[in-house]
Formats: C-alpha cells, sequence, structure tokens
C-alpha cells in the first residue's frame, strides 16, 4: 500500500467513525425512515425495496452463510438474516459501528445466527469458501 493509500485510509477511518459515533436521535431515525423505508442502522442509500431485491436474487436459507463487507451497524447484513434466516457475519472498521452492529443483533434476537468482526475487506480473516454470499451496500 502506498503512504497515499495509507493516508487516505486513516481519513476514511476518522471520518466513519465520528459518524458512527453520533448519539441516535429520533430526528436521525425520522430521516432514515423517510429515506431507506425504515429505521435499520443504516448509513448509505440503499432502501428497504433494494435490500428486499437482495432477497430475491440471492436465495438465503438457514443453513446459508452470508457475508456483509462494510456493513456499519449491519446494515443490510442483519436484515437479510432476519428475513430469510440465514447466517451472516456483519464486518466493518470502525470499533462504534461493529459495536453497534452487535447489539442490534442481540435487540433483534439474531445473536445466536449473526457474529460480527472487525475487519477490512481488504484483509479480511476468514478462508477460502467460508460464505455462501456476499454483500456490501455503498461500501466500495
Ligand atoms: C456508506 S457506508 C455504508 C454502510 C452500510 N453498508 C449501509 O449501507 O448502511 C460505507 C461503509 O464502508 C466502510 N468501509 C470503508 N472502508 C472499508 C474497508 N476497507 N473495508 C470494509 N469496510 C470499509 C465504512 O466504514 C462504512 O461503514
Amino acid at each position: 500500500m502506498t503512504q497515499f493509500q495509507r493516508k487516505r485510509q486513516k481519513e476514511v477511518l476518522k471520518r466513519f467513525t465520528d459518524r458512527y459515533s453520533m448519539a441516535a436521535s429520533s430526528a436521525l431515525d425520522a430521516v432514515e425512515e423517510e429515506a431507506i423505508g425504515a429505521v435499520v442502522g443504516a448509513n448509505g442509500y440503499t432502501t428497504v425495496a433494494q435490500a428486499d431485491q437482495l432477497l430475491e436474487v440471492l436465495d438465503l436459507k438457514p443453513a446459508t452463510w452470508l457475508l456483509d463487507i462494510g456493513a456499519g451497524r449491519g446494515w443490510p447484513g442483519l436484515y437479510l438474516s432476519e428475513r430469510s434466516g440465514c447466517r451472516a457475519v456483519v464486518t466493518d472498521v470502525p470499533r462504534p459501528a461493529i459495536v453497534t452492529a452487535q447489539s442490534r443483533a442481540l435487540d433483534l434476537a439474531l445473536h445466536h445466527r449473526c457474529h460480527v468482526a472487525l475487519a477490512s475487506g481488504s484483509a479480511l480473516p476468514f478462508g477460502r469458501a467460508s460464505f455462501d454470499a456476499i454483500v456490501h451496500t455503498d461500501t466500495l
């Protein structure tokens, strides 16, 4: 990795860490509801209708393992697991995002099949063929 890429990566991490450290509020929830279609912990532009399209094409089942890269607070990985019954691992780099994703999994009673990992998409700590499906929304 070049010095420029390292600097850029640090800036991105700080920006998203600041974003995910913001306290929840009814105003933010109202914006998310209006823009995304529900309050699901989103931090991008992927709507509930688009996540439902992912459900259609991925054919997720309870035995399926899904990886969500750059999931932030767990969107859409947790939702896809909730709707399909699949197992999921949601990953991201900022710690506050992953802490919130974990507590959302607990609140949604998904913790027995959804797991979180603090990991960059460029250095995933998983073996080959660990997953049946991979999603990323607004991560690139
Ligand atoms: C616009 S947000 C989208 C978050 C979530 N997927 C959503 O749709 O609400 C982009 C996400 O990409 C993550 N990200 C940035 N660089 C990453 C990397 N190298 N590996 C994994 N995630 C990364 C950010 O931390 C951020 O959570």
